[in-house]
């Protein structure tokens, strides 16, 4: 059975749940990198799943968690899809500058495992504007700097490349601390499209642009207010299941770094025991020796000297 969805007129099927989760919902990264994004992998290849996007630009991969949750997702659907990770792989004040072996490591993943569908294109995100072209994007995700001002030029010098039907992702929105500022621009761009705004990973917002044609995007759109709060705590959930996963391969290296304190402990321990047995050989040899034999009465008689000044010294005794 097939209604026709109200607001957007898009056919939806009467299972609404199968509209906003699937099987791709519950898929596991192939590559766990330190990241910020990992709750939102989930929601990242039902995306995929659902919008079989042929092109995908994303502003700031760092580590590359994001962009290769994209890639892993046009593999394992069989979308000939490029994707355009863009970075100037130096970092910057809010993510930390860092050093080359941040884009080799991203290198040899991307040249290994997604050869024919990325593109790393290094430099500052402006340097790259003139490679894609306008209306040839079907998913864009601004994940650079988070100021305010940093996310909507981000957004204004890149939204024209968006083609009609295709999404926005601006990470971050759900953070207010110091620094941050997307919160602000999503709260400007989100009441003028069709959007919805996950709070769990820091936030994800997800802004339509033009007429939205897939019915699970619909789905989220139209959303009432207790289908989000379901699409958002489902989402939430399976998020919590990647950090675990993130935790768990995290272990074995954790492990090692123990043992490797371990060793270096029970090291320092052998050593410390040498230096008193050293000690201890050096003070046998003294009081073995000739004038440590020689100097015994003066020694005895200082102690006497000693205990008769306390005794004197004691108050309150007898003269
Ligand atoms: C928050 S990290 C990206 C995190 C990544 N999406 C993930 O999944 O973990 C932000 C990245 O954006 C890059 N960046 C920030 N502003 C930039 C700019 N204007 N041009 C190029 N790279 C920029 C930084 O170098 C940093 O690696």
């Amino acid at each position: 059975m097939t209604m026709i969805d109200g607001t957007h007129g898009v056919p939806a099927r009467a299972d609404v749940h199968s509209s906003w989760l699937g099987p791709a919902s519950y898929w596991q990264p192939a590559h766990i990198v330190t990241s910020a994004w990992l709750e939102h992998a989930p929601f990242g290849f039902w995306l995929f799943d659902e919008l079989r996007p042929r092109s995908v630009v994303e502003l700031g991969t760092h580590f590359g968690f994001s962009f290769f949750v994209f890639a892993e997702a046009a593999r394992r659907l069989g979308l000939a899809s490029e994707l355009f990770a863009l970075d100037s792989w130096e970092g910057d004040d809010q993510a930390g500058f860092y050093e080359e072996d941040v884009y080799e490591a991203v290198r040899t993943i991307a040249e290994r495992d997604y050869p024919e569908s990325t593109h790393l294109l290094r430099g500052y995100f402006s340097e790259s504007r003139h490679a894609i072209a306008d209306d040839s994007v079907d998913v864009l995700h601004i994940d650079g700097r988070h100021g305010y001002e940093d996310a909507r030029e981000d957004y204004q010098e890149w939204r024209s490349t968006v083609r009609d039907g295709g999404v926005i992702l601006f990470h971050d929105i759900a953070e207010h601390g110091e620094g941050f500022g997307v919160w602000r621009l999503w709260d400007e761009l989100a009441p003028r499209h069709p959007s919805f705004a996950f709070a769990h990973g820091h936030g994800l917002g997800v802004l339509g642009v033009g007429e939205t044609r897939s019915r699970g995007l619909a789905a989220l759109f139209d959303a009432n207010e207790a289908t989000a709060r379901e699409i958002r705590s489902t989402y939430s959930r399976l998020g919590a299941v990647v950090t675990r996963q993130a935790q768990l391969e995290a272990m074995p290296a954790e492990v090692d770094s123990l043992h490797a304190l371990v060793d270096s402990l029970r090291h320092e321990v052998e050593r410390t025991r040498d230096i008193v047995s050293q000690r201890e050989a050096v003070i046998d040899d003294f009081r073995t020796s000739t004038s440590w034999k020689v100097t015994r009465p003066l020694r005895a008689v200082s102690s006497l000297l000693g205990r008769g000044r306390r005794e004197a010294a004691r108050p309150g005794d007898p003269r």
